[in-house]
C-alpha cells in the first residue's frame, strides 16, 4: 500500500500576520495530494538553555516528537538580517540536543522563504542550509525565493499569481520525486 509521505510544516515566524505562514498554508493546500502536511509550533519553546535538557520542557518533548514522527520537513522561514529568525534556530538548537537524541538526522527538507524585499529571503535560506546540512538533513538542492506583494496569498489561502504558484508547484513536485526515492512507503 502507498501512502503519502507526512511532512512537518515548520514556520520560521512567530508574528500573528505572519506573510511566511500564509505561504505555508497555501503549500499545505498546493500540496496537499501528494503529502500529509503536519503543522509544528515553534514559538512556545523556552529558549534553549542546556541546563534544562535534564529536565525537558514538555514543548520541547512535544516538538521533538512531531518531528522525529514526521519523514520529512518543508520549512517556511522569513530573512532576520539577512540571515534565519532567532525563533527558527531555538527549535533547529533544541532538536539537534542532546546529539544522541538529534531528531533532524537523515530529515529530507525542502526550504523555501518570502519577504517583501527584492531577493525574497535569499541569504537567511543560505544559512538555514548550511545549518540543517550540518545536523544531518538531507536538504534538497533548488532555490526557492519568494518575494512577497499584497495579495501574493489570498484569503482563501491560494496562490493568485500564476507564474508563482506554477513555480512553487513544480517545487513541490520535485520534493515528492525526491521523497518517493528517500521514504520507505
Ligand atoms: C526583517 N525583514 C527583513 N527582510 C528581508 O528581506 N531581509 C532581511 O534581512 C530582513 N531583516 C529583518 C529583521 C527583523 C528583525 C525583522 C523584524 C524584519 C523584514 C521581513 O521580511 C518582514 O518583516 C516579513 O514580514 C517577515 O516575515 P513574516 O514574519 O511576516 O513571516
Amino acid at each position: 500500500m502507498t501512502r503519502n509521505p507526512t511532512v512537518a510544516l515548520i514556520v520560521g515566524s512567530n508574528r500573528r500576520q505572519s506573510l511566511n505562514r500564509k505561504l505555508a498554508l497555501a503549500l499545505a493546500k498546493l500540496g496537499v495530494d501528494q503529502f500529509d502536511f503536519v503543522p509544528v509550533q515553534i514559538d512556545d519553546l523556552p529558549m534553549y538553555n542546556q541546563d534544562l535538557e535534564s529536565a525537558t520542557p514538555a514543548s520541547v518533548l512535544r516538538f521533538k516528537g512531531e518531528v522525529r514522527g514526521a519523514d520529512a520537513l518543508l520549512v517556511v522561514t522569513p530573512e532576520h538580517n539577512r540571515s534565519l529568525p532567532a525563533v527558527l534556530k531555538n527549535a533547529i538548537d533544541w532538536g539537534s540536543k542532546p546529539t544522541s537524541e538529534n531528531v533532524w538526522k537523515g530529515k529530507p527538507a525542502a526550504i523555501t522563504g518570502t519577504s517583501p524585499g527584492a531577493i525574497g529571503t535569499a541569504v537567511g535560506q543560505q544559512h538555514l542550509r548550511q545549518i540543517l546540512g550540518d545536523i544531518g538533513c538531507m536538504v534538497m538542492g533548488g532555490e526557492a525565493y519568494i518575494s512577497f506583494k499584497p495579495g501574493l496569498v489570498d484569503d482563501d489561502g491560494i496562490i493568485t499569481q500564476e507564474a508563482t504558484r506554477v513555480f512553487l508547484k513544480a517545487y513541490l513536485g520535485q520534493f515528492a520525486a525526491l521523497l518517493g526515492k528517500l521514504v520507505a512507503r
